[in-house]
């Protein structure tokens, strides 16, 4: 029987809404010429497909039937490196993604269990060559325990609540900063107390305080995280 092929290394980076892990997990893949998974999008595609069919989000029969009709595809950005845009079949569903809506019901069918069992696969699926960063709530946990390095990322309410309303106003929305607040929590709430897949730090994560560090600090830390691992080698 021959070995199982070699994958290329697998960093997780888990931890709740607004704390900077796209940004990070971005520049981190950039700069070591990985792919970066952001999973919060199959999530938020559930939520969007049941919204759109006018399911009740808390249900799981809608949920679970939304998730399975989606045909979610992503697509790099013009660098090639992220799955910056994503698509349902033929139809781009990127911006609407990040619609308040879908703010307000992914956690909802997030924590439905069959939804989650639906999307695993999927996820272990994207992962499996390796060579990626991947972004989540239970990446660490959950869909690859088994990583080569987890990371879980944390920073106060305000401080992310500040992040996410200028990453909106960047983008061109207008929202008001206490109703970002709010969501953000009310979010947290239900990540962290779902019964399935809650979020928190695997027992072997590296745990990063980003309150008062710039992306390029942390991705700084989680290099030198990798180099310690033998992962990378020091530049
Ligand atoms: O960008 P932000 O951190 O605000 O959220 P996201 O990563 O797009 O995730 C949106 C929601 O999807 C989370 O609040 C969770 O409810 C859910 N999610 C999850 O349950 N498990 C994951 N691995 C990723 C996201």
């Amino acid at each position: 029987m021959s070995a199982p092929a070699a994958r290329g290394p697998i960093v997780t980076i888990d931890g709740p809404a607004a704390v900077g892990k796209t940004t990070v997990g971005r520049m981190l893949a950039e700069s070591l010429g990985y792919l970066c998974l952001d999973s919060g999008l199959f999530y938020r595609a559930v939520a969007l497909a049941t919204v759109r069919a006018d399911g009740d989000p808390d249900r799981a029969d809608d949920a679970l039937a939304a998730a399975r009709s989606l045909r979610l595809r992503f697509a790099a950005d013009p660098s090639g490196k992220f799955a910056a845009r994503t698509f349902d079949g033929d139809c781009e569903i990127s911006e609407a993604l990040v619609s308040p809506e879908v703010d307000r019901t992914v956690s909802l069918v997030s924590r439905i269990p069959e939804v989650r069992a639906a999307m695993l696969e999927p996820q272990r699926e994207a992962l499996r060559e390796g060579g990626i960063v991947a972004l989540g709530r239970d990446i660490g946990t959950v869909v690859c325990p088994e990583a080569d390095l987890k990371v879980y990322l944390d920073a106060s309410p305000d401080v992310r609540a500040k992040r996410r309303w200028k990453e909106r106003r960047d983008a061109g929305g207008e929202m008001d900063i206490a109703d970002i607040r709010e969501n953000l929590l009310a979010r947290d709430r239900i990540d962290s107390q779902r019964s399935i897949a809650p979020l928190r730090a695997a027992s072997d994560a590296v745990i990063i305080s980003t309150d008062a560090c710039a992306p390029t600090e942390v991705v700084e830390a989680i290099r030198a995280s990798m180099t310690e691992r033998g992962l990378i080698h020091a530049a």
